[in-house]
């Protein structure tokens, strides 16, 4: 089914990766277009990787900062040999194990990826995802696809076709709507170029998975905007994932943590503010009289994820005045998750103390 927003994005809406309408959107980006697509993570704003010209229209549509650099997307593991150069033994064991799946890999660069894609870097950063209408739509392009989240600069990455229209409407060329996407937090990037295997972004998979898999440890990057040093990925220079309220998230022990929400609650409300609170279900009936969220069991952070940037984004349209929440442990996907919420709060973290 194809439909026409007002603003001229075309919306093809697909249940099937065997859909006619899946060809359109492909030589959509082989003629240079721009195209929101679903992924397992979250949806991806795609162009022709190899065209200066269509990957400069990305950083247009998201007013994204040009050193930012995007993530190819790739179906078939020969395409990875095209686009990067010294490929170490370890990255083809990861692409094996968890392609498709949400793990970036930095590798170096070859000549033909355009500098625009890699910020002026000469790393790239590549990844197979694992969602059969995407893998599909890789597919009958034939060419690697540029993709970053397909939100503004800033918001939080889209997880629905939706999501996706709120911000770019009127933008891009089209959007494929395959419904929601299961992770809901974007990939881990992995620089997996020399030493110890580093993460720069945590996501979907976790570093767990990725230390069995190499049998050797694998740790998080730490960097802070003080920092003099340069990030070693620039995204992390930048405002992330912001809800258009202030948030204010939560760490510690739980019992302790909804306490504190419950005295800042009634301390916002009696400001006259309209409170936002994203919970988990656990926690869910010891609060009354505000926009609350439950975003599922905090024993099972694959639910916090898939529901985290949804919440964010609707808290919006309720038109809140400050977020309240809580913050959860940083065991799998978890990690990722706080990652998010961290970033999403800035300075405005309350440590209530105790183990999350
Ligand atoms: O799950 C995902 O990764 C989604 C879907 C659409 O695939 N994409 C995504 O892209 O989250 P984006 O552009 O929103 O985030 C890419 C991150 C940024 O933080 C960027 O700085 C980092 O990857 N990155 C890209 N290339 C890099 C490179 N060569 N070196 C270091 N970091 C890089
Ligand atoms: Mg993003």
């Amino acid at each position: 089914m194809i439909k026409t927003t007002a603003k001229g994005t075309k919306i093809f809406t697909v249940s099937s990766s065997a859909a006619p309408e899946i060809r359109a959107v492909a030589e959509l980006i082989r003629a240079g277009e721009l195209v929101a697509f679903p992924t397992e993570t979250v949806y991806g704003l795609g162009a022709h990787a190899l065209r200066a010209d269509a990957v400069a229209k990305i950083f247009a549509a998201k007013e994204r900062p040009a050193d930012n650099p995007l993530i190819i997307h790739i179906y078939d593991l020969r395409q990875l040999k095209t686009l990067a150069a010294d490929i170490p033994e370890e990255a083809w064991q990861l692409a094996h194990h968890f392609w498709p799946g949400p793990l970036t890999l930095i590798l170096r660069k070859k000549a033909q990826v355009p500098d625009l894609v890699t910020g002026g870097l000469d790393s790239v950063a590549i990844r197979m995802p694992n969602h059969t209408l995407a893998l599909a739509l890789l597919q009958q392009a034939d060419v690697p696809v540029a993709a970053p989240s397909a939100n503004l600069s800033g918001r939080p990455s889209p997880t629905t076709a939706d999501h996706v229209l709120t911000d770019l409407d009127g933008r891009i060329a089209a959007v494929l709507d395959g419904g929601p996407c299961s992770v809901g937090v974007e990939s881990t990037v992995l620089d997996i170029r020399q030493g110890e295997p580093k993460i720069l972004r945590p996501g979907g998979v976790t570093p767990e998975e990725i230390s069995a898999v190499l049998r050797r440890p694998c740790s998080l990057v730490h960097w802070l905007p003080q920092s003099e040093d340069a990030p070693p990925s620039p995204g992390l220079k930048y405002l992330h994932y912001a809800p258009r309220a202030p948030l204010y998230l939560l760490t510690g022990a739980p019992e302790r943590q909804i306490k504190k929400m419950q005295e800042l609650l009634q301390n916002f409300q009696a400001e006259g503010k309209r409170v936002g609170l994203l919970v988990s279900q656990e926690s869910a009936g010891k609060f009354s009289g505000a926009e609350i969220i439950v975003l599922g069991s905090r024993r099972r952070p694959d639910q916090l994820a898939a529901g985290l940037f949804a919440a964010l984004r609707s808290f919006d349209e309720k038109q809140v005045d400050v977020i309240l929440a809580e913050g959860y442990s940083k065991k799998g996907v978890g990690l990722a998750v706080m990652n998010r919420l961290q970033k999403a709060a800035g300075p405005r973290v309350i440590n209530v103390g105790g183990d999350e």
